[in-house]
């Protein structure tokens, strides 16, 4: 990064943080150790990059709205991180960001490396499904990763992914998510975003992984596939306002960075606690469908490692792989 990257940067998170207050020209240009026209010139330069930011005389600055725009430089201005998404690769139109993200590293991608995407034509969902990825209404963005801890534990990381939207959508948009298993984002009971996790990895080390999020935002009804009205939906559908996608990135990444941090420092089990907090139907009968069967009983909650902990004729099961329905 640059000086002058990071002197702006810099401006936009004293902007960011003051919220609706005036920051004076005087005290931007104290802190930031700028002459007044030179925060002067970088308000201009905010405004072509989309940011409405009011000066008012004697009060100073304030940011009135965010750019819509999706670019690497304005999710990276006011981005309040450390390693994640310090590159930030984004493609106005791409088949998949996962895609992006297994080239990206044959190329020498590093960890926390974020690929994002306005529009995928070939959005992946698990299960080889296609994901919706319509152009400038939604999140679909990769992520990264090289953690050190072994394969078996990979599928922690999506777990962890899913608690990080389900808190993060809790806390922007003051909206009630809940986790299906393993990792959808439900809303309102319709699916609203999800997770996919893909795995590079030797016997006994993982090279590296890629989180790939789907977060419909905002879609109208009419914007959502015909077939799939019934099962899912958006922020904007389930709340009756637009969101800024920019705002709702760094979110997600500022949440991402702490989180997956302090899971590699201390282990799964406050990710345990945060995920059976936001499950859905936890404690109720459910349709559970393994590879080779499919049965009713009651979803208990997930073990200490992650697994789901189901009852299967009055034992309790505990499954790495399985879908559950109702
Ligand atoms: C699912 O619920 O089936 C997972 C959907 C994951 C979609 C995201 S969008 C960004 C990334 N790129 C893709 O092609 N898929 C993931």
């Amino acid at each position: 990064m640059d000086k002058l990257e990071s002197t702006r940067n810099r401006l936009i998170e004293l902007l960011a943080n003051a919220k609706e207050q005036y920051i004076s020209g005087q005290n931007l240009s104290e802190k930031l150790n700028i002459s007044r026209s030179a925060v002067w010139k970088h308000m201009k330069e905010l405004e072509k990059d989309g940011y409405n930011i009011e000066g008012v005389s004697k009060k100073g600055y304030r940011i009135l709205e965010y750019p819509d725009k999706l670019s690497a430089n304005t999710l990276q201005w006011g981005l309040n991180t450390k390693w994640l998404g310090k590159t930030i690769i984004h493609k106005s139109v791409t088949p998949s960001t996962q895609q992006v993200a297994h080239q990206a590293v044959q190329e020498d991608a590093v960890h926390g490396t974020v690929i994002i995407a306005d529009e995928q034509t070939k959005g992946k969902g698990r299960m080889n499904r296609s994901w919706h990825s319509a152009k400038g209404k939604g999140i679909w963005m990769s992520i990264v990763l090289k953690p050190e801890i072994p394969p078996h534990l990979a599928p922690q990381l999506t777990l962890l992914s899913a608690t990080i939207l389900a808190e993060t959508l809790a806390e922007f948009t003051a909206l009630e998510p809940k986790i299906k298993w393993p990792n959808d984002i439900f809303i309102h009971n319709k699916k609203t975003a999800g997770i996919l996790t893909e795995m590079q990895a030797e016997q006994d080390q993982i090279q590296y992984v890629v989180i790939g999020m789907g977060i419909n935002v905002n879609q109208d009804v009419d914007e959502i596939p015909e077939d799939l009205r019934g099962k899912a939906t958006s922020l904007q559908i389930e709340s009756t306002n637009s969101w800024n996608i920019t705002e709702l990135i760094q979110h997600i990444l500022v949440k991402f960075e702490d989180a997956y941090s302090k899971y590699i420092e201390n282990g799964f089990s406050d990710v345990k606690v945060i995920w059976e907090r936001y499950g859905y139907k936890i404690g109720e009968i459910v349709t559970i469908k393994t590879m080779r069967e499919s049965w009713k009983g009651k979803f208990l909650g997930i073990a200490e490692d992650g697994a789901l902990l189901t009852t299967k004729d009055g034992e309790i099961k505990k499954l790495y792989s399985a879908e559950i329905e109702w």
